[in-house]
Parts: C-alpha cells; structure tokens; sequence
C-alpha cells in the first residue's frame, strides 16, 4: 500500500513514516517544511534504511497535490500537515483557519478527483472543550475555546458531511490526547523553533539550562496536586495508532472517531518529577497565575481504541521523560 503523508516531516508525522516504513508500506510524503527540516528525511533513512520519496510543497496548492497523484498510486492519505500552536491561533486565527481548512479541503477535492477513499485526519482532544465528567469518551459533546481548537472541530464537520455524500469513502479521525517523548534513537523528536508553548519541550530546555525555569500555571486546578491533569502518550505509541487506523479503514466505510491516548492522567508536577528521577537531572519551576483557557484535567477513554483497532499504548510515563531527554542531549548543537 502506498501512503501520502502530509506533514510527514513534522513530530508525530515523522515517526509516523518510520512505523509505516518498517511495515514495509510504501511512503510518500508532502511538506512545506514551516514547521520541520529537510534533515528529518536523512534521519527517517537512517532509521530504517528506506528513504521516502519527498515532495516539498503547500498541501494547500491543489496543482501540486494533484501532481503527486498523478505521478504515485496513491491508496490512503494520513493529513498531519497544519498549524498547532493553540496562543497564536488566538493572535493570527486567520492564519491557521486558512491553511488548517484550505489545506484539507484541498487533499480532498483532489482525493475525489483521483478516486483515493481512504483518508486519516489528526484531530485532538482540545475538541472535547471542557469536559464535564472523565475520562473522556468519543461521544461526548464538543466545543471549542481557541482557533486552533475550532479548526479541527470545523474539520470534523466537513468530513462527516462528506462521508454521507459520498459513501465510497473511509475517514478515521484520530483525537489525539498530549504525544511527547522522542524515537529510540534520538533522532527523531520534538524540535521547536524559540520559547516552546508545550510542557515537555518546556522542561527539557530547563534541564539542559537553556531556560532558567519552567513557569506552572497555576496550583489550584481541582486535581490531587492542585496543577493540571493531561493524558501524555508517547509518540511512538501514537505513530502506530496511525497503522491501526490504516487496517481498519481498508475494511470500512463511512467515518469513525478514535481517541488516542493512555487513559492516565499525570499532573504537571507529576511530570516534572518523573523527569528528574529517571534522568537524574533538576528541573526547578515557579508557580505563576493559571493561563486562560486551561482545564483542571483531561484524560481519555482509550476502550474504543483498543476494541476496534487493537490499540494499546505501551510506553509509560518514564519512557517519555528518559526518551524526550534523549532526543535533546543528542541533538544538543541544533536546540543552542
Ligand atoms: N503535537 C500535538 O500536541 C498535537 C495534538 C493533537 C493534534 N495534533 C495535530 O497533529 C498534526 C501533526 O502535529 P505535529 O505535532 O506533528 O506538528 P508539526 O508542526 O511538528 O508537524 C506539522 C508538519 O506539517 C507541515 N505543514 C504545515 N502546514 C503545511 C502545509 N500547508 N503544506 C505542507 N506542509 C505543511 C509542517 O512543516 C510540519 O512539518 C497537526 O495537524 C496537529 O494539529 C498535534
């Protein structure tokens, strides 16, 4: 089988390639590289002595699309391409409803074009909104509280329109929960460009002195530590819920929604801790005011996940603290 991903050179879509790799499916992959770097293809080589064919292009320009198409059987396309920084989604919304939106709608149109029916869509949790009771479930009510949020909501929307126009095609959406840690190899990993907007990126930068201190936003989330509750899945584990969704949309169609995590909630304190132990390293931090937006916890229901994929997340929480520190004490010369 052959796989359009786009944003495959991004965090998850990168490992996502690896896995798809090392299952012998064949790989193309579509990126503008705003928010990754050609070195990551080397590095996908490396790791699996396979190199995918790569286009660097705007999946919002549908000539270009259509040309990978034209040029490679394409049977399935994973869509990781977009934007996710959820503060500036607040600052530039247009920025990322035009290329989160324009960017879909321009792999779908052409998917139709070309006949392709088997498409899977990164969505996340943020669409649960503030959930009233836990752990999340697929069917629970969703809302959204930022731009970026509302982009994959809206996303959600057309595509199950489209699946009850169109009863040809097979579209899982996969909402994941946190992905942290890095690939085995520390090759492959989390690389923001300036002061990172997520927890781990955040913490690895202060134990390797690159920041002084981690800011924690607030102390008084109705949690048992008082600090916010997220369900962390390491990368990896999420890259091959990716696999699980290629099986199961081979034998189906219409639209389904599968939560990608672990089910366990590990506290912001919780976290740092467990990075300092099992790295033997210091994280100092700071308790600042809550930030706007932010939810006491979030955690997923994986049962769905596991009774119709088989997906199982098998790395804990040490795992993804020894793996993310890793990747950063292995690249050290590009996080300078
Ligand atoms: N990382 C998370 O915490 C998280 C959580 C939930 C959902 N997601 C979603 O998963 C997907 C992948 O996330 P990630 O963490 O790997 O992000 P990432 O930024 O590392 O990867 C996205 C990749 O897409 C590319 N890209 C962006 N717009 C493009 C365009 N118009 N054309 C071609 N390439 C384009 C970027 O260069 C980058 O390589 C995103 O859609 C994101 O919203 C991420």
């Amino acid at each position: 089988m052959r796989i359009l991903v786009t944003g495959g050179l991004g965090f998850i879509g990168s490992h996502t390639c690896v896995e798809l790799l090392n299952e012998n499916y064949e790989v193309v992959i579509a990126d503008n590289l705003s928010n990754s770097s050609i070195d990551v293809l080397d590095k996908i080589e490396k790791i699996t002595s396979k190199r995918p064919k790569f286009y660097e292009i705007d999946v919002c320009d549908k000539e270009k699309v259509s040309k990978i198409f034209n040029e490679n059987e394409i049977d399935a396309v994973i869509h990781f391409a977009g934007y996710k920084a959820v503060g500036e989604s607040v600052t530039e919304p247009l920025k990322y409803y035009r290329n989160n939106l324009d960017s879909t709608l321009t792999l779908l149109e052409v998917m139709k074009k070309e006949k392709c029916h088997n498409f899977i869509f990164s969505s996340s949790a943020t669409v649960y909104g503030s959930p009233k009771e836990l752990p999340i479930k697929e069917n629970f009510p969703l809302s959204t509280t930022n731009p970026y949020g509302t982009t994959k909501l809206m996303i959600e929307q057309i595509l199950a329109d489209l699946s009850k126009a169109d009863k040809d095609l097979s579209i899982i959406v996969l909402r994941y929960f946190n992905p942290i840690g890095a690939h085995k190899s520390g090759l492959l990993g989390e690389n923001p460009s300036g002061i990172p907007n997520n927890l781990m990126p955040y913490i690895v930068r202060v134990a390797d002195k690159k920041l002084p201190f981690l800011n924690v936003f607030g102390n008084d989330y109705d949690t048992p530590d008082g600090t916010g509750v997220r369900d962390y899945i390491h990368v990896v584990d999420l890259a091959r819920g990716h696999l699980k969704a290629l099986e199961k949309g081979a034998n189906f169609k219409g639209i389904e929604y599968y939560n990608l995590g672990t089910g366990i909630g590990y506290s912001v304190l919780d976290l740092v801790k467990t990075f300092e132990k099992v790295n033997n390293v210091k994280v100092p931090y700071k308790i600042v005011d809550r930030r706007p937006g932010d939810i006491d916890a979030c955690y997923a229901d994986p049962t769905k996940a596991y009774k119709e994929l088989g997906f199982k997340a098998i790395y804990g929480i040490d795992d993804m603290c020894i793996d993310s520190y890793n990747f950063i004490i292995k690249n050290k010369e590009s996080h300078k």
